[in-house]
């Protein structure tokens, strides 16, 4: 059972031992917050997906931590019972562990997020560890990172040439003191045995079905992207077909005149 007061870090470690899988999506705003809170949704990742979905930008590499602030305090306020976890953008946290950590600290003192989810795994253990020494949680994210797009040459699957690797970023954030870690478009036999070895929870996106939790990005599977998408992504609703259908039907009452009528306009009388 899962509790209906606040979701504390401190749950995650308990969900995974007692094998009651942990549920994430993602919000950038109030509307979807407030809409996943009340569904009961475990964590609420602000991610920096916000970069494809809300800027419509090709790769997440131009988000700044000004944007991630602005994002995670809105969401952070809508919401009640989930464990709001915020991205640290590209180059918030690779400079030094000093800017890092002050970083990590804004996120937190400005958003009023619980947590910061920070992409790789052996190059940033001394980051990882300096921020939950300083008392900011952190989730990890290793596996298909996006931030790493230019080095990887692309979204492709990791972990099939780079299996040890991989394993190594996810003990190594462990290690580091990560409360539970992201692992991004690996194959299904790797996720189930990091998830098997490691003590924190995995929560997979292109994982498989092993992992301790799932986490898909909300507006991809709510169908608001018209086009393909990745293979992990199952839609549950198709609203951007239902979006198109009500502002094509708004035009034509508009144009026909159907649209208000009296009972949607106010008299003197
Ligand atoms: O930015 C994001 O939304 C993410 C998830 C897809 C894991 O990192």
């Amino acid at each position: 059972m899962m509790p209906e007061r606040p979701l504390a870090v401190t749950d995650f470690k308990r969900m995974k031992e007692q094998k009651t899988r942990i549920t994430a999506l993602t919000a950038y705003e109030a509307v979807f917050a407030h809409l996943l809170d009340e569904s009961g949704i475990d964590i609420i990742l602000v991610g920096d997906s916000l970069a494809n979905v809300f800027q419509g930008r090709d790769t997440t590499l131009p988000v700044t931590i000004e944007q991630m602030i602005y994002h995670g305090e809105i969401v952070a306020r809508s919401v009640k019972r989930a464990f709001v976890t915020v991205d640290m953008p590209f180059m918030s946290f690779q400079i030094s562990l000093e800017d890092a950590l002050r970083n990590a600290g804004r996120l937190v003192k400005e958003t009023g997020c619980k947590a910061v989810k920070l992409e790789g795994g052996t190059d940033i253990i001394k980051t990882v560890r300096h921020i939950v020494t300083a008392g900011i949680p952190v989730l990890g994210h290793v596996g298909m990172t996006p931030q790493s797009v230019n080095v990887f040459g692309g979204y492709g699957l990791r972990g099939k040439e780079n299996r040890s690797q991989v394993m190594e970023d996810a003990f190594a954030v462990e290690e580091a003191g990560a409360f539970a870690v992201v692992l991004e478009k690996i194959p299904k036999e790797l996720a189930a045995e990091i998830t098997g070895k490691l003590a924190i929870p995995t929560i997979g996106i292109g994982a498989g079905p092993e992992c301790d939790g799932q986490i898909l990005v909300s507006a991809d599977m709510l169908g608001l992207f018209l086009g393909n998408q990745p293979r992990f992504v199952r839609r549950y609703a198709e609203l951007g077909n239902l979006t198109l259908e009500a502002f094509r039907r708004y035009i034509d009452e508009v144009r026909s005149g159907a649209f208000p009528t009296d009972k949607e306009s106010y008299s003197e009388f």
